[in-house]
């Protein structure tokens, strides 16, 4: 997997390239390239943004500069003879990113996330590039690179070999519940014992106390996901019983 960030603010990168991300883009499992798309400009200032037509707060990036920018990481891609690429701009007017849509986009082969700043780009460049547009959520932020490494991260853990192969299949089953209560050592901690059942060795009773947490977990922090859930008649069943309680 290959991503290509466009963006005014290249240093704003330097924590993505940490951690789990930074130990795949050290085994060739992915590569991270941020275009500057200041050095697209041709303006002697390096101008990349002016004051809207028609007034108002704030100023837009110029559509020229971020096509250029564009197009020129477009060209790198087309001749390493790839075709799954993928463009998507980064704006609270997009659509509300979710698993599934992370799932969708970690098929392709190339990522370009372009990253508007101030109030934003120029609607012609938008226009013609005609990149899917995605938000991480119901809020403004002061730009697109926070979302953009949003992307990056929950993109990258689909990527084979970048986090274990569980961890992405247990979600299958999982998907649309919350996560079960985890312990570690010690056995006591200010009095409080891990749940007798994780000690037993009895794995099938282990999952199926899990199953239920994560449901009683669900249920009682966002029910509105069950809805959405893959659901057993026995999860079922547990779910009505919990309401029964209430
Ligand atoms: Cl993608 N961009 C900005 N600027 N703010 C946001 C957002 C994106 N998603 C939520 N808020």
């Amino acid at each position: 997997m290959k991503f290509d960030v466009l963006t005014l603010f290249p240093e704003m990168f330097e924590p993505i390239k940490q951690s789990i991300v930074g130990r795949a883009i050290d085994n060739n499992l992915l590569e991270i390239n941020i275009t500057n798309i200041r050095d697209f400009s041709t303006d002697k200032h390096l101008k990349v943004d002016d004051t809207p037509y028609g007034g108002g707060a704030g100023m837009l990036m110029k559509p020229d500069v971020v096509y250029d920018a564009y197009n020129n990481v477009m060209q790198k891609i087309s001749q390493t003879g790839s075709t799954k690429i993928k463009s998507l701009y980064v704006t609270p007017q997009g659509k509300k990113l979710t698993q599934s849509m992370v799932k969708e986009f970690s098929q392709y082969d190339n990522i370009i996330i372009l990253c508007g700043h101030y109030e934003g780009i120029d609607q012609r460049a938008i226009d013609i590039i005609q990149p899917e547009e995605v938000s991480i959520g119901d809020y403004v932020l002061t730009g697109g690179e926070i979302p953009a490494m949003v992307l990056i991260d929950s993109i990258s853990r689909y990527v084979p070999g970048v986090i274990k192969d569980e961890s992405t299949a247990e979600e299958s089953f999982s998907s649309s519940l919350l996560e079960y209560p985890q312990y570690t050592r010690p056995e006591i901690f200010m009095n409080i014992r891990v749940p007798e059942v994780l000690l037993s060795g009895h794995h099938k009773n282990i999952n199926k106390w899990r199953r239920e947490q994560s449901l009683i977990n669900t249920y009682n922090k966002r029910p509105e996901l069950l809805n959405e859930a893959n659901l057993t008649e026995e999860d079922k069943k547990f779910i009505e019983e919990l309401s029964n309680k209430k």
